[in-house]
């Protein structure tokens, strides 16, 4: 068994240090040699059909759709065009405004999450192009979907989703800078340079994974605790929400999280003296906003750990109890690096928990039921 697991404990550590691999491959034949253009000669969208779309939705259910968050941030923010998000289990009753001018993206590691299938055909009932991404070829999304983009993660075990998830962020990246080309809405450069910088992520996960004392020390700490907050602007709000479903499903400890700057509309109330707040600050537009955030949960006792980029941890350290680092990298492929410490530590606390980490209670890896 432990030779399935490839010399780790659990699949969940496997798949975690599976993910340099993962995002490589899941690259690799998408980008041409000169690393200046993105190619996905798969793609049955054509280029005029590519450039009619005026509206995006994203449809899918848990880690995957918190992909689908930073996915489609990122698609508005390189195409301009307006996203639209959903869980798949909301998108099909509420009948959504669809078009034949409408992409819809359902996102999906199995390929068989009844929600996610039956949303896919309320889009293509509607008229709308359904391109699908996930990871299992020949599943029943794949094959019932217009068009496909594979991540190449290779098989997920655990049931918390690690490898599905940021292979399915580099997916994203790869469509969304094939639409930016396709529509002329960022310059050959802009483009090379963002490839540039996905070429610099899988060593940079093998950085981090290189480096898990303080985080495996940390997750011990929070494992003593009832409670946390993850906070986060933009698109480290997103990772807090992907940091805070990983940490609940499988070490049981209740967090939540919250766009940093609606604290104070609420959830503020609940910080007392030593609740955790984990603080995303990698969106360097917004640092200073959530570093004012952070000293609003601070005031009010809050223990909190900052992971930010090198060069603003030691300003950081003014507002907070510990920050830890995360490699530089650009802004948009950011969650493609933060998320990796908060697997980790959903991981050693459950650890040390006792629980059972690949297995937990409730949970099921694949739903094929409503
Ligand atoms: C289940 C799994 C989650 C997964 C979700 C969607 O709830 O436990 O890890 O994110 O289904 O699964 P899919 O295969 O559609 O990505």
């Amino acid at each position: 068994v432990t030779a399935e697991k490839g010399g780790f404990a659990h699949f969940m550590l496997k798949e975690i240090h599976e993910q340099p691999k993962a995002y490589r491959d899941t690259m690799l034949g998408r980008i041409d040699e000169s690393g200046r253009r993105i190619i996905l000669p798969d793609l049955h969208l054509t280029e005029d059909k590519i450039r009619s779309i005026n509206n995006v939705h994203v449809v899918a259910c848990g880690t995957a759709y918190h992909a689908g968050l930073v996915g489609g941030a990122v698609i508005e923010r390189l195409v301009r065009i307006p996203v639209m998000y959903d869980v798949a289990s909301e998108y099909r009753y509420r009948s959504p405004l669809i078009t034949p001018e409408t992409l819809v993206i359902v996102v999906s590691q199995s390929g068989e999450t009844a929600d996610t299938l039956a949303a896919l055909r309320e889009a293509q009932a509607n008229g709308a192009h359904v391109l699908a991404i996930t990871n299992v070829v020949g599943s029943s999304i794949a094959r019932d979907a217009d068009d496909v983009i594979n991540t190449l993660a290779g098989p997920e075990i655990a049931v918390a989703s690690t490898k599905a998830y940021t292979s399915q962020l580099i997916a994203f990246y790869l469509f969304s800078l094939y639409l930016a080309q396709v529509r002329g809405t960022q310059t050959a450069d802009e483009i090379a340079h963002i490839i540039a910088a996905m070429h610099a992520l899988p060593e940079q996960v093998e950085s981090m994974l290189a480096n898990v004392d303080a985080i495996k020390a940390y997750a011990e700490h929070i494992a003593k605790h009832k409670d946390l907050f993850f906070i986060g602007r933009g698109l480290d709000y997103a990772v807090a929400m992907e940091g805070s479903l990983k940490l609940k499903e499988i070490s049981y400890i209740h967090s939540e999280a919250y766009a940093a700057g609606e604290l104070k509309h609420g959830t503020l109330a609940l910080i007392e003296e030593g609740i955790p707040v984990i603080a995303l600050a990698t969106q360097e537009s917004v640092l200073e906003k959530t570093v004012s955030n952070i000293k609003e949960v601070k005031a009010r006792g809050a223990d909190v750990l900052a992971l930010t980029y090198e060069e603003h941890v030691a300003g950081l350290l003014k507002s907070v109890d510990q920050a830890f680092a995360i490699p530089k990298t650009l802004s948009i492929l950011a969650p493609a690096l933060s998320v990796v410490p908060l697997q980790l530590l959903a991981y050693y606390a459950s650890l040390a928990r006792g629980n059972d980490v690949d297995k937990p209670r409730n949970l099921a890896k694949s739903v094929t039921v409503e």
